[in-house]
């Protein structure tokens, strides 16, 4: 079957499918055996973090290829189109410049976008942020009642939870020990109820991140903060000393109540799911300090230089990109999965989740034509020794072929050496995973010849299986900086590769307003019967409430 992978019509693209065929039935491990070399020609060192790219099925030549195939394919210019704040998000009509975000502590010349300064508008808010947190954290900024602020709670869903709960989940050992912070992002209200319970209220400071200042679960938990707060003792009039806000729309953030100065802009150049490194940082600057959360962005804008420098056959997010393109278009896989062996990087998965899949989940090229080939897998994930223990089975014996990212820490957060135990696991799972394994490897001893025989192919471990290794030295903010651009560009990588727009989001506009449409069928009186819903639609809502009702 002739492979369809046809972004740009490249020669590459034609010498990529033949060079894959030649290849497919490879050996991962017979390519070590024949280069002594290979561990040393496919990893890539930046600094304090290490890239293991070996133990996939690339030769030299075909990095040769996808590296035609990337100069091929215009990476070069759209990469300085990014940074040099072109419209790159066409359909927005926007910019994309979370990276001028990272440059705001250097000595970087300003950058401009629609003929516009933008460097002193990022700097005033980060001044802005680290002058709050100063406030926040020696007390001069209290609750309305005189209690210094001992509970941050940040409401917000999507970019505006993911961002600050990674760094916050990552970095927390790094941070204020006196201050408890939570995240509310579900309109679930009996969750909303659980974080609240365990807050003080005088000393509450609840952030509301959203940057249309429009979504409905984000206001939903807003109001509930402000019944709480008032349920709780706190005055009316007091309210709004208990609320910070993070959002492009100043207009809605003053009108919900919100004072001027506890009100933090968030660029309209800055795409939601990249809101971290400006005003959707707040909640981790006030836990880090503005000096560890600029280590953050300093981490970051480390890997925006070497991103935008740096030759692409050293060039970590260009590498890593053309190597998901190389298994999701030429081998056809489904997934892409991420697992950390260090707990704080827990919710690593979840961020890079919306990173790529609501940056690349479209189906049409940037010339509007519906594209033939396959663009952002699945990307799920979990702590590595978990997934050891419920889907490495079918990692390792399933039919999927399933690409991975392995990380490790050389060093635990407090420096101590106790992360052997981490980097044992993540590199013999990386090992067996490429190796396999056979039967007589994995069999308990004292069995009959028979049964070994026969049970055989159920403990024989095919192998060939890729896998991607990051080694970092310890998880600082510095540190979680570069990782998080790294995955940055490499899925701004995937998106010029497959020829697609990876800044803008339509395809989540419908089912927010079907949402409100039920909703009101659900809420309302007749409303089911006006609407025409589908009938498993108005069957469901008909059993929904009939269970409400206990008729069922
Ligand atoms: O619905 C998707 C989305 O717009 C994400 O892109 C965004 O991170 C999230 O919803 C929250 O949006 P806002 O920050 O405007 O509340």
């Amino acid at each position: 079957m002739t492979n369809s992978f046809s972004p740009y019509n490249l020669p590459s693209e034609k010498k990529l499918a033949k060079h894959f065929n030649k290849i497919k039935n490879t050996k991962i491990k017979d390519l070590f055996e024949k280069d002594h070399r290979r561990f040393e020609k496919f990893s890539i060192k930046n600094g304090d973090l290490f890239t293991d790219y070996s133990k996939n099925l690339i030769t030299e030549k075909t990095l040769e290829l996808l590296l035609q195939f990337a100069d091929q394919s215009g990476l070069k210019q759209a990469i300085e189109d990014m940074f040099c704040g072109e419209k790159i998000n066409v359909t927005e009509q926007r910019a994309v410049l979370h990276t001028a975000a990272r440059s705001v502590l250097t000595k970087e010349n300003p950058i401009t976008s629609d003929g516009e300064e933008i460097t002193a508008g990022l700097r005033k808010i980060f001044e802005k942020m680290a002058s709050f947190t100063k406030e926040i954290t020696n007390g001069t900024r209290k609750g309305s009642t005189g209690k210094a602020f001992t509970h941050i709670i940040n409401i917000g869903i999507g970019g505006s939870e993911l961002g600050p709960k990674l760094l916050v989940s990552a970095l927390k050992t790094f941070g204020n020990k006196n201050l408890k912070i939570k995240f509310i992002s579900s309109p679930d209200p009996s969750h909303t109820k659980e974080i609240l319970k365990q807050a003080n209220p005088e000393a509450t400071l609840f952030i509301i991140v959203s940057k249309s200042f429009t979504t409905k679960e984000t206001l939903i938990n807003y109001k509930a903060a402000r019944k709480w707060l008032l349920n709780s003792g706190i005055k009316k009039k007091n309210l709004n000393k208990h609320f910070a806000a993070v959002s492009e729309n100043k207009k809605e953030a003053l009108n919900s109540g919100i004072l001027p100065d506890y009100l933090f802009k968030t660029e309209k150049f800055i795409n939601g799911r990249c809101g971290i490194w400006s005003g959707a940082g707040l909640c981790p600057c006030i836990l880090l300090g503005a000096d560890l959360f600029a280590d953050f962005l300093s981490g970051a804008y480390e890997i925006d230089n070497s991103f935008r420098h740096s030759p692409f056959e050293k060039n970590l997010p260009v590498i890593l990109g053309l190597i998901d393109i190389w298994h999701r278009n030429f081998f056809k896989t489904a997934t892409w999965a991420i697992f950390p062996y260090e707990q704080a990087l827990a919710n690593l998965p979840f961020y890079v989740a919306q990173l790529c899949m609501e940056s690349n989940g479209k189906s049409v090229n940037r010339q509007g034509e519906k594209i033939n080939y396959a663009s952002a897998p699945i990307v799920w994930g979990m702590p590595a020794p978990n997934a050891q223990h419920s889907c490495f089975q079918s990692l390792h014996q399933g039919t999927n072929l399933a690409p991975i990212d392995l990380l490790s820490p050389a060093l635990a957060q407090n420096g101590e050496k106790n992360a052997e135990i981490l980097a044992a696991n993540h590199f013999a799972q990386a090992e067996v995973l490429m190796n396999g394994a056979s039967d007589n490897e994995i069999y308990k001893t004292g069995a009959s010849k028979n049964f070994i025989k026969q049970t055989a192919a159920h403990k024989t471990l095919r192998g060939n299986r890729p896998s991607i290794s990051f080694i970092y030295k310890k998880l600082t903010p510095k540190l979680l900086g570069k990782l998080i651009a790294t995955y940055e560009h490499r899925i701004f990588v995937q998106g010029i590769l497959w020829n697609i727009f990876s800044f803008d989001q339509w395809g989540v506009e419908a089912g927010k307003r079907m949402a409100d449409k039920i909703l009101s069928a659900l809420t309302e009186p007749k409303q089911d019967e006006k609407q025409k819903l589908n009938s498993s639609t108005a069957g469901l809502i008909n059993i929904f409430k009939r269970f409400q009702s206990d008729e069922l």
